[in-house]
């Protein structure tokens, strides 16, 4: 399963600019707190892809996200809106949240919503934006966030899961998270592992 001409490299990374982390995440304080630790990381300009399932907790992280990068409004699901803007308090990027699975094309059609804000000095979080927003960069965060018990069968998953445990209010909490940085942007950047 090796790549034909895969140099040297000792992590789990499967292109040049590519880097990846792993990180269970128990509860919805850890989710939030994860997002204030990825806020650190995060400039102007920054796109940062969400994926996973309704419940998942891709608001949740973007709470924390907010409150990482000290902005304005309490971050709530973008459900009757395709983006909303939540402006720096602290001199700042915006936090633009975006809810891609109202958004018909690409984030293409961001420019025509008429957000009073500059996406390139902003940083751009994007819910559901698999399909979509690929294209807009090169450099991006993709964060994929796995419930990690649930029904047997989860499509793609096989191999997670299931730790057997009684208590099913915690277990019900875990998540799996998979961080991984496209593009020279997230070169050698040291993404929050464990
Ligand atoms: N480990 C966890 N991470 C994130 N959310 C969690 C976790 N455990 C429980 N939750 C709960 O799951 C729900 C996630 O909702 P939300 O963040 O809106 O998901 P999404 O935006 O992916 O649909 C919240 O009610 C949150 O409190
Ligand atoms: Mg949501």
């Amino acid at each position: 399963m090796e790549a034909p001409h895969s140099p040297a490299a000792e992590s789990a990374t499967s292109a040049d600019h590519t880097s990846a982390a792993h990180l269970a995440v128990d509860s919805a304080e850890d989710m939030r707190d994860l997002g204030r630790r990825l806020a650190g990381l995060l400039r102007p300009g920054d796109l940062v892809m969400l994926t996973g399932e309704l419940g998942a907790g891709k608001t949740t992280l973007t709470r924390g996200l907010g409150e990482g990068l000290g902005v304005r409004g309490a971050v709530t699901s973008p459900t009757f809106v395709i983006a909303r803007v939540h402006p720096s308090l602290t001199g700042g990027p915006a936090l633009v949240h975006v809810d891609a699975y109202r958004l018909g094309g690409g984030l293409d059609e961001m420019e025509d919503l008429d957000l009073d804000v500059s996406l390139p000095e902003s940083v751009v979080v994007v819910e559901w934006g698999d399909g979509k927003v690929e294209d807009l960069s090169d450099d991006r965060l993709h964060v994929v966030i796995h419930r990690v018990i649930g029904d047997a069968g989860e499509p793609g998953a096989a191999g997670d899961g299931e730790f057997g445990e009684s208590g099913e209010d915690a277990a019900a909490d875990r998540r799996r998270v998979t961080l991984t940085g496209y593009g020279s942007r997230w070169a050698g950047v040291a993404l929050p592992a464990g």
